[in-house]
């Protein structure tokens, strides 16, 4: 059986990894990568391929950095032909970026089935980008493979398989797999070593990149106004995403220390090391909760319904006040272990015996 992966930003390269690896070691299944380039820069790209030895794409499509519309065009047309070429029996994609979208629809259009990992997540918010991607490419997949019951549930309510006759399994979530796997092996480098060496594990890890706070120059004066009242007591160490920087005024970030945008290795070094987490990331949103760390999340909404119901995240919105009281929730919260709300850590696993057997 042959797969065409299709990935193309960050989360999905983090994603991609242990799936790749279970495809790569089972018998009779052949993975061809294409990589979109929607992010393009080394730090937000080859550092992941090099350090979680994912193999280097077979394509290599080059399209990032123009408008929703524009990037999403180009790669459909440009997947289209490498799926023409490579005759593939099942196309997989990842999460909820306009390079998921543009690969589901792709496969669909050619009569190739589609596999949609992180199927039935839900903000209920169709202004970000990332939910019109999400609920579009749920209704032109074939196999629905949810992270959570939460995921499931919302999938059934839409009254999908009524409509699609798609299979939907909750195979557990595969960034679980991979901070399993990758915890044990992470070696940070020697700048992100010696920088929680000098904070002494006294500081927050923060993170901001969604189009809703960072192309509102409200919301995102009050975030940044936020993390500078906080780093005045705790250090915040904040990695940029370049939509991030490309926004960013020198006078936002007097305390805050900026820095460039991190690997995974660092990531989940800063992660184990931080006292807890601000972020508006869907990924780091459950990354904090692997490593035992409660989080703020900078919005108003979150798929991840279980980390609030269980009082391991917030939701912060993007208000000075409300960010501020947060910080309180950080210092009291303190997680010892973690419950099964993710599977086990086998979900790549699970996802290849899916795929492999109703094929
Ligand atoms: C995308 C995804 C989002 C995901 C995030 C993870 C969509 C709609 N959004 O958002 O779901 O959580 O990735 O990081 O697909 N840029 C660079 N260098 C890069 C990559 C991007 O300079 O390596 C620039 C782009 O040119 C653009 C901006 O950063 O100006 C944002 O990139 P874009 O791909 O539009 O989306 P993200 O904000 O990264």
């Amino acid at each position: 059986m042959k797969i065409v992966t299709v990935v193309g930003a960050r989360p999905q390269f983090v994603k991609a990894a242990t799936v790749s690896r279970v495809i790569r070691s089972t018998e009779g299944l052949t993975e061809i990568l294409v990589h979109t380039g929607q992010h393009y820069d080394a730090n937000m790209s080859q550092v992941f391929f090099t350090q979680m030895q994912i193999p280097q794409p077979n394509y290599h499509l080059g399209i990032g950095g123009s408008s929703h519309g524009a990037m999403t065009g180009r790669m459909l047309e440009k997947i289209e032909e490498v799926i023409i070429k490579e005759k593939p029996d099942v196309l997989l994609v990842y999460g909820d970026t306009n390079s998921t979208l543009a690969g589901a629809l792709a496969g669909v259009k050619v009569h190739i089935p589609v596999a949609h990992v992180e199927a039935g997540l839900r903000s209920f918010n169709m202004n970000m980008p990332e939910e019109v991607n999400r609920v579009l490419t749920d209704q032109i997949s074939k196999w629905l493979l949810c992270p959570t019951e939460t995921a499931v549930k919302n999938l059934q309510n839409e009254g999908i398989v009524a409509r699609t006759q798609a299979l939907i399994s909750n195979v557990g979530d595969v960034m679980y797999d991979a901070a399993l796997f990758y915890s044990e092996i992470a070696k940070p480098t020697d700048a992100i070593s010696s920088l929680i060496q000098q904070l002494s594990g006294n500081f927050y890890l923060a993170t901001v990149h969604r189009a809703e706070n960072t192309d509102d120059s409200v919301h995102f004066s009050n975030i940044m106004d936020a993390l500078n009242t906080i780093s005045e007591t705790t250090a915040v160490v904040l990695p940029l995403h370049p939509r991030t920087r490309k926004l960013l005024r020198i006078d936002y970030c007097s305390q805050v220390r900026l820095i460039e945008p991190v690997g995974y290795f660092d990531m989940i070094t800063l992660l184990s090391n931080c006292k807890g987490v601000f972020t508006d990331s869907g990924g780091l949103q459950k990354e904090s909760f692997f490593f035992k760390k409660p989080c703020v999340t900078l919005r108003n909404e979150t798929e991840w319904y279980e980390l609030i119901a269980g009082g391991y995240n917030i939701l912060a919105g993007n208000q000075v006040d409300k960010i501020l009281a947060a910080e309180t929730f950080i210092q009291k919260t303190i997680i010892n272990e973690v419950p099964p709300l993710y599977g086990e850590g086998n979900a790549a696993e699970k996802i290849v015996e899916v795929i492999n057997k109703m094929m």
